[in-house]
């Protein structure tokens, strides 16, 4: 066997000690970690639809007969069909496998070593892990600490001449912030790429893609991840310039589209009237959530335009919220790099996990002092 010195001689040195992105286990593996049986775990810490996707996917996968033949490499059936959801030209179409898949795609196409990517925290993680496997410098001008909104002053002071790409999660995870068009033609004035990740772009109402035709800088992410319950599917488009879009196929592999991919797409643009009515009837029940965590003691809900809340508690560690609630088989996301981390963000789910999560925490807050 080599010995692991040379073995580390191969890797390059800016991805040796490479943080990883830490993602949210499966659910058998949180329901095992805390003894709680799978039929009460509510899954609420990673922002996915509670109700699941069409039940045209199901039908559609089971009925496909092409999974021993290879995706088409160019996409062309996809791309028609993202670009007609979308209302944009198919020339500015590009899928991908997830969200996530497209950052990645942009970062190695623009980033080299040294050069500057502008993260806007607290926001998506996988900004800074792609600028890091860049060997990028990652510049992080942090949102202002009341209601996370971006400081457009600070961004513009930040750009200089090796910043490729700024970041902006819109509506931004975690916090739920939406920043306004005004505040995207200022970014998108500054001259480097401005993506702007609308993975919650159904709950929220609000896209920048009309500004795509006056921005050849400007990139619209979005993901079916959320609200068509594909998150375990894995499928993501980005929306950008023509020539943009050319330089990203010539460097994606040239079957990152899955069969499957494709086939659960189509079926679920089949059943968009179904999608989102579930899709409005999440953010009901984001807004019955926040109601009842208003009334709480102790807890602060940050306004939010996805499919979540971001929850502050002055009176108990976050940490220990999330363990509270994780030992009645409620899991939501906990965070613990200010200015955050006395926060949890919590998945909008079914009306029933409302109720188990509200009096769960109430039980924690208003129990009396021992
Ligand atoms: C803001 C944001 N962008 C991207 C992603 C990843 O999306 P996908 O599942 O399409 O890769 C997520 C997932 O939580 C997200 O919150």
């Amino acid at each position: 066997m080599a010995p692991k010195r040379v073995l580390r001689q191969l890797v390059q040195p800016h991805l040796l000690d490479m943080e990883p992105y830490h993602g949210v286990d499966p659910p058998e593996v949180v329901a095992a970690r805390f003894g709680i049986p799978p039929e009460l775990v509510a899954k609420l810490d990673a922002n996915e639809n509670p109700y699941g996707t069409s039940p045209k996917v199901a039908s559609a996968l089971a009925t496909c007969g092409r999974f021993s033949i290879y995706p088409d490499p160019l996409q062309r059936d996809a791309r028609q069909a993202l670009a007609a959801y979308a209302g944009v030209d198919v020339s500015r179409v590009i899928a991908g496998a997830g969200c996530d898949e497209l950052i990645d795609l942009l970062m190695r196409l623009t980033v080299g070593v040294g050069d500057r990517v502008i993260d806007l925290p607290p926001t998506f993680g996988m900004y800074s892990v792609g600028a890091r496997m860049q060997g990028g410098h990652l510049i992080p001008v942090p949102r202002d600490e009341e209601l996370f909104e971006v400081r457009l002053d600070a961004v513009k002071k930040a750009v200089d001449a090796r910043t490729k790409i700024i970041f902006l999660c819109n509506p931004n995870n975690p916090t739920g912030t939406l920043t306004p068009e005004s505040a995207i033609r200022r970014l998108a004035e500054l001259g480097p790429l401005v993506v702007v990740d609308e993975t919650y772009h159904e709950f929220s109402g609000f896209t920048a893609a009309p500004l795509l035709d006056e921005y050849k800088n400007l990139v619209v992410l979005r993901s079916f991840s959320k609200w068509a319950g594909l998150a375990g599917i894995r499928l993501g488009y980005g929306m950008m310039s023509p020539d943009l879009v050319q330089q990203l196929m010539a460097i994606k592999p040239p079957y990152n589209l899955s069969v499957a991919s494709e086939v659960a797409l189509y079926a679920s643009l089949d059943d968009t009237d179904l999608l989102l009515q579930r899709v409005r009837t999440i953010v009901e029940e984001r807004v019955r959530l926040e109601g009842l965590l208003h009334r709480l003691p102790g807890v602060h809900v940050f306004p939010s335009k996805g499919n979540f809340l971001l929850c502050r508690f002055s009176a108990v560690p976050a940490k220990q919220v999330q363990e509270h609630l994780a030992r009645r088989g409620l899991f939501v996301r906990y965070f613990s790099t200010p200015p955050i981390h006395d926060c949890v963000r919590i998945t909008a789910g079914l009306p029933e996990h409302t109720d188990r999560v509200v009096a769960a925490l109430s039980e924690l807050l208003t129990a009396p002092a021992r």
